[in-house]
């Protein structure tokens, strides 16, 4: 796995000396799950499931570390796994940790990156992302990237002692290579 770059920030391989910050993140029900299920990891199983990901399309580990081009250092992680045993997508996922981090465009630039390579580098024809229907940032941030709403499913979700309705998008390769790109 290489770096992806991009203007503002990187994409790169987690290392051993980004386990204790991601970790930490990770754990944090309220960093990573403010709109998702949450279960607590250890660390040993944490950097097992990290270190065998890159072998297992299905893994739900972090895979890539996001940090600012000009102060290298973990923001965020992202993520992405087959999530059905028949149909064939990719679903991507993206938790920028440092809050401070958060509303600048990181995560968005973040996800376009891991989305480029995940069309550069697999066969894939369909990259989706879920996003709980309460959760704006999330589905704020692949809408820009010109992902559709493709429907919403009811009650798919509990976490926070109810059930929650859950949005799915999509963005084909085709609309992906013909999407307008910024100036
Ligand atoms: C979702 C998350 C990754 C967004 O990262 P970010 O770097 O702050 O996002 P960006 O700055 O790229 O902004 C993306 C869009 O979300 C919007 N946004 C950001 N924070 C928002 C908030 N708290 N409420 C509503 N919209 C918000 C931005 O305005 C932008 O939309 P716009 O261009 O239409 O105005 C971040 O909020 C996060 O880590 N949340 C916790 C984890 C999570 O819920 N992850 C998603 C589950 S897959």
């Amino acid at each position: 796995m290489t770096d992806l770059e991009g203007s503002s920030v990187r994409l790169r391989p987690l290392v051993p000396s980004d386990y204790a910050a991601i970790f930490d993140w990770y754990n944090d029900p309220e960093v990573v799950a403010p709109f998702d299920r949450f279960s607590v990891d250890a660390m040993e199983s944490f950097v097992s499931s990290v270190e065998s990901a890159p072998s297992d399309v299905t893994s739900l580990a972090p895979r890539y570390v996001v940090e600012r081009r000009e102060t290298p250092g973990p923001v965020g992680f992202v993520g992405h796994y087959v999530p059905h045993p028949v149909l064939e997508f990719v679903d991507v996922w993206y938790v920028m940790g440092d809050r401070a981090a958060r509303g600048k465009g990181y995560g968005r630039e973040a996800v376009r990156l891991l989305i480029d390579h995940l069309y550069a580098t697999t066969a894939v024809e369909r990259v989706g992302a879920t996003c709980d229907v309460e959760n704006a940032a999330s589905y704020r941030l692949v809408e820009g990237l010109g992902f559709r709403r493709e429907g919403t499913l009811r009650s798919a979700l509990f976490h926070h002692g109810r059930w929650h309705d859950v949005y799915f998008y999509g963005v084909t390769r085709a609309e992906w290579k013909d999407r307008p790109r910024p100036a």
